[in-house]
């Protein structure tokens, strides 16, 4: 109100200086509002005024003022718009004239109406959209609508701003009509990853007072280009993977980020690196990468993978995949046998080195550790001599004949968890040594043999054994020189020396030798040769091949030897003793003696173990002086074999009785008989002899005789059979045979006296039945005529012929004595 107040004493001012009225007001003032006071203006009072009949003439215009004639003041009768009323143009002004009447007076009367800013200015929309690429380029330009502002002058259109003013600036032009194109000009580029739609106020402002503006909002929405390469989230990728992983396995996931959008930001991975890698592994398109092949540790422990991530766009960006491969126990130790002996020597010194071996593991750490035993309880060490190798080293004595070759397993095993082992088997011979001696069976041995065997008959074997091997262990068999008796023993015994059998070379008599030893030598073939020795006891066994010997009564052949019993013998009286030997021994010497027949077998017994002849009752006058027993000693022997002997009793008190009685007593014819034929044979015997030994001797002398001219080597020994207690006296005349007795009567428990004596200084002649036995021993004994000629052998000859005429004589001067 004082603003107006303030205008309309501007505008008064101003009319009165020009003499014409003019006014000035405001627009948009309320009707009714009070213009000027034209009264006063024009000088006029307003009763004159009325008077005179004031009155506006107007154009067209004229509605906008009314006179008000009591007051004499102009009045807005309408409100008034300037910019409806003039436009742009200015100034603006109302002309109109006041006329009045008497006189007719016509003012001219010009208001001015000023602009107040009552408009802001104004845009066509209230927004614009723009769809901007962010690969636009600095300085791009942007033409954006005028804002429209009625108002003039000040109070129209005078700036505008753009806010936020990051990306862009406004640069307005102006144009001939006075207006301004506005442009918007990109001055920072858009960035659509940072911001996809940017909003923008422009803002129109004018100059009045109070200023007015009017905005228009401006979309961006910003256009994608492919300005970002993707980005790995990793410089490095690192991963591990356990060899011997299948195919398929993810080993890890890589991932880039491309800020573009669609197409540009779409990444796919390749892999870039070498053929063998990119078989090895392969990305999917989300980044994971699998395996693809067989891996192995013992190959590469490691793989770098350069990987690649490529947007459609075409732009890319590198990374590295770094794969560490964990091994696994996959591979056995390997056994690799340098050199191996197959066979040594038993006597080989300890730390002999037997074989040589490298062992690998191609695994690692503990995978690949890897320790050697071999099999336990054999004398053989492994060592390690230096990284991965080992030797195998005996570590004990050797010997062939406790175990002959050895199987060395040799197990080698990693640490890994589980532990992969393997092995080899070395088979190592053991080669012999001779180091062991034959070993009998037995450390004595003892055999027997019944006498009167035949030559060569194999006695028994001995057994020796020798654990060597093949000619180290041929064992031959070796008698050893020694003398029994004063004869070597070879002469008793022989000895296989392949089977160890031993034979006896002679026939034995167990009268003669009970028993003798020897040894027997083992020896090997080894070089040296190895031996041992045993004793072999030799014990001939008895056969009852001796009948009984009757020492007493001395039986002759006509001498008369009685015992004498005194009539007045008690019973029980020891008439006599019957004395008889057996040469054999034990049983076959146990004599028994029984009465045979007798002239009275009332009146005498015998006792059966000691051969005692004594009386069983009292002698009576009636019984025979001569009485004659005949008692059989027996041998115990199987069969038993037995001797009979004639007791001669006298039953009388003197000695005349007795030889009166005997020398009429007749010659037992029988007897006699026996006897003579038994001088006969013998002279024939002799005379026999006497021829042979004369025709032998002759065809000996020529043989030699021949013999001589050739070179003769005789190489079978010739045995002398000389048995060590028999003295032959040569007596082949009568064929008795003087023996030295040697009676051991230990046939019973009682007692055991040995009597030593020599049955021929007491005269006893015995006839041998047996003396054919005798006989072919004197043949036998003929090769002692085959030494060489000697006078010893003519003594000999000279000797024998003198025996046997001598024999002969005495034989037929009995027989004479006889008849
Ligand atoms: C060694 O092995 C072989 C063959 O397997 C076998 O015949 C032999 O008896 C074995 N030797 C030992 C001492 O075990
Ligand atoms: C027989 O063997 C023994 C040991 O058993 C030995 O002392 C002796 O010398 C040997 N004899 C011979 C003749 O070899």
């Amino acid at each position: 109100m004082r603003r107006q107040v303030l205008l309309f004493l501007v505008a008064l001012c101003v009319s009165s200086v020009l003499g014409q009225v003019s006014y000035s007001i405001p627009e948009e003032m309320a009707k009714g509002s009070l213009v000027g006071n034209i009264a006063h203006d024009l000088g006029l009072d307003v009763q004159r005024l009325q008077l005179r009949k004031a009155r506006i003439h107007t154009g067209d215009s004229s509605e906008y003022i009314q006179l008000n004639k009591e007051k004499g003041l102009l009045l807005l009768k309408e409100k008034i718009d300037r910019e409806a009323l003039c436009g742009q143009t200015t100034p603006c002004a109302l002309h109109f004239q006041i006329a009045l009447e008497n006189p007719i007076e016509i003012f001219p009367v010009t208001v001015e109406i000023t602009d107040i800013n009552d408009n802001a200015p104004l845009f066509d929309k209230e927004e614009r959209m723009f769809e901007i690429s962010e690969s636009a380029v600095i300085g791009s330009k942007f033409m954006l609508e005028k804002a429209l502002d009625p108002d003039i002058g000040l109070n129209g259109l005078q700036s505008y701003t753009l806010k936020p003013s990051d990306n862009f600036i406004l640069k307005l032009h102006s144009q001939s009509d006075g207006s301004k194109r506005v442009e918007m000009i990109l001055q920072k580029p858009l960035d659509r990853e940072k911001e996809e739609i940017v909003s923008l106020l422009l803002t129109a402002v004018d100059g009045g007072e109070p200023q007015r503006s009017g905005t228009m909002q401006i979309h961006i929405t910003v256009l994608d280009a492919n300005d970002n390469a993707p980005v790995f989230t990793q410089p490095v990728y690192k991963a591990s993977l356990k060899e011997n992983s299948i195919k398929g396995t993810l080993i890890t996931q890589v991932s880039a980020s491309d800020s573009d959008k669609g197409s540009n930001g779409e990444v796919s991975y390749v892999i870039g690196n070498s053929r063998s890698a990119s078989k090895l592994f392969e990305v999917t398109e989300d980044g994971q990468l699998l395996l693809n092949g067989p891996i192995d540790y013992e190959k590469a422990k490691k793989y770098e993978i350069d990987i690649e991530a490529v947007d459609q766009g075409g732009l890319s960006d590198y990374s590295k995949i770094i794969i560490d491969v964990g091994d696994i126990n996959d591979n056995s130790p390997v056994i690799n046998v340098i050199s191996t002996s197959h066979s040594i020597g038993e006597d080989s010194r300890s730390d002999t080195v037997v074989a040589v071996m490298s062992v690998n593991d191609p695994d690692s750490e503990e995978n690949g550790n890897v320790r050697c035993v071999i099999n336990k309880n054999i004398p053989f060490v492994i060592t390690s001599t230096s990284s991965n190798f080992y030797s195998i080293i005996t570590d004990n004595e050797l010997d062939r004949e406790r175990a002959s070759d050895y199987n060395i397993t040799v197990t080698c095993s990693d640490e890994g968890v589980p532990s992969l082992s393997s092995s080899v088997t070395l088979t190592l011979q053991i080669s012999d040594v001779n180091d062991n001696p034959p070993v009998f069976e037995r450390s004595s041995y003892e055999a027997y043999i019944i006498e009167n065997n035949t030559p060569g008959l194999s006695i028994f074997t001995v057994t020796a054994t020798d654990s060597d091997w093949n000619q180290n262990a041929r064992v031959s068999y070796i008698l050893e020189d020694s003398s029994v008796n004063g004869v070597p023993v070879s002469s008793y015994v022989s000895v296989s020396a392949d089977s160890g059998v031993i034979h006896a070379v002679r026939s034995f008599d167990y009268e003669q030798i009970k028993d003798f030893q020897f040894r027997v030598k083992a020896q090997d073939g080894g070089s040296p040769p190895l031996s041992s020795n045993v004793t072999v006891k030799i014990m001939i066994q008895d056969q009852n091949d001796n009948v009984p010997q009757v020492l007493y009564p001395v039986q002759t052949g006509g001498s008369l030897v009685a015992e004498m019993v005194p009539r007045s013998a008690d019973v029980g009286y020891l008439v006599t003793k019957v004395v008889a030997v057996d040469v054999d021994s034990g049983q076959n010497a146990w004599l028994s003696y029984k009465l045979q027949k007798a002239t009275d077998r009332a009146l005498f017994e015998v006792g059966l173990q000691n051969g005692e002849v004594r009386t069983i009752r009292q002698v009576t006058d009636k019984d025979a002086v001569k009485q004659r027993l005949t008692v059989i000693v027996e041998d115990n022997g199987q069969p038993s074999r037995s001797a009979t002997v004639i007791v001669n009793v006298a039953v009388a008190d003197s000695f005349p009785e007795v030889l009166s009685e005997f020398t009429d007593f007749t010659h037992d014819k029988e007897y006699n008989e026996n006897l003579t034929f038994y001088l006969v044979l013998a002279l024939a015997v002799v005379s026999f002899l006497f021829i042979t030994c004369v025709v032998v001797i002759i065809s000996v002398k020529i043989y030699r005789w021949r013999q001589s001219r050739i070179l003769y080597h005789s190489n079978l020994p010739v045995i002398p059979y000389y048995p060590p207690r028999y003295s032959d006296t040569l007596g082949t005349g009568t064929l008795p045979h003087v023996y030295n007795y040697e009676v051991c009567r230990t046939t019973d428990s009682r007692k055991s006296d040995c009597k030593f004596g020599r049955a021929g200084s007491q005269n006893v002649l015995i006839m041998d039945p047996s003396s054919t036995g005798t006989m072919q021993r004197i043949q036998s004994e003929k090769s002692i005529l085959d030494e060489p000629d000697s006078p010893l052998e003519v003594s000999m000859i000279i000797f024998l012929f003198i025996t046997l005429s001598f024999h002969c004589i005495s034989i037929v001067s009995e027989l004479s004595l006889r008849y």
